[in-house]
């Protein structure tokens, strides 16, 4: 069963804007194990869309393709209009900026205070800052969205989970990223600290205005956060829809999603 059952796309409010972010026919094998197999994705602008598909279905590998981390065998990736085949490596660091990526886990530098952890991509991407002497009010901004300001001289090791998770949101958001890449952002966390990250992924959309993809299994996180869905099945958009649309199918492979 090769074609995208079109659940319920609804076409009279996205036909209205423009894909921040597309991939078309995207295919990656191992050998023989072929993952992705003709996988295709529109991100509008200022929406969450919600990636789901069960452990080993391609979701990092086609994470890691738009991220530039792995190379597709076939298939195009365009970011804000771009072709990323396209582009030398210096437009490719300019572009690098506007996205940004939430790790499974936090990824946060043991090493380093709450403050150098956020000041590391600032300095990195000087290009588009300028050579700050004063880092401060926007490391405290990007703390401010996420309430930890408090933290700002702690170390990683003496942060919650939860805690670990929001500094590094707010790792990504001082780069003012215009997509926002989740990958499992409820993985690992416990019931109550995965639903203060759910609020804090739609105040972050309110408040930044960003398009955002998530990588999930987890089910209420996709309930809470969609506005829209893919489930990735058999290396292809599968079904695609909102999420009531997509609870209430019949199709034995959507059902299983949602046991
Ligand atoms: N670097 C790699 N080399 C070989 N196989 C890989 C590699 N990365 C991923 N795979 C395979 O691709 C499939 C999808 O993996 P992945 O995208 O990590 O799944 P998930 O949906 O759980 O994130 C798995 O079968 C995995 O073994
Ligand atoms: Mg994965």
């Amino acid at each position: 069963m090769n074609s995208i059952q079109n659940i319920q796309t609804p076409k009279e409010t996205i036909s209205l804007k423009k894909p921040i972010l597309e991939i078309k026919d995207l295919k990656k094998s191992f050998g023989n194990n072929h993952v992705l197999n003709g996988f295709n994705l529109q991100l509008f602008e200022g929406e969450n869309l919600v990636i789901m598909g069960k452990s080993g279905s391609g979701k990092s590998v086609m994470i890691k393709c738009l991220v530039g981390l792995m190379q597709p065998d076939s298939g195009s990736i365009s970011v804000m209009g771009k072709d990323i085949n396209t582009l030398n490596r210096n437009d490719l660091d300019e572009l690098r900026t506007e996205i940004g990526f939430l790790f499974q886990g936090s990824a946060l530098y043991d090493s380093m205070t709450v403050r150098e952890n956020l000041e590391f991509p600032l300095r990195r991407h000087k290009h588009k800052f300028g050579d700050l002497t004063d880092t401060t009010e926007l490391v405290i901004e990007a703390l401010e969205s996420v309430g930890l300001v408090d933290a700002i001289d702690l170390m990683p090791v003496e942060l919650s989970g939860g805690m670990q998770r929001r500094v590094a949101l707010a790792r990504t958001l001082i780069l003012k990223p215009k997509i926002i890449l989740y990958d499992e952002p409820t993985s690992g966390l416990d019931p109550i600290t995965a639903k203060e990250i759910i609020e804090l992924m739609r105040r972050v959309q309110r408040q930044y205005k960003t398009s955002s993809l998530i990588i999930t299994h987890d089910v209420d996180c996709a309930r809470v956060v969609s506005e829209r869905m893919i489930l990735l099945v058999d290396g292809i958009n599968y079904a695609e829809g909102i999420f009531e649309a997509l609870r209430a199918s019949k199709d034995e492979k959507i059902k299983a999603f949602f046991k």
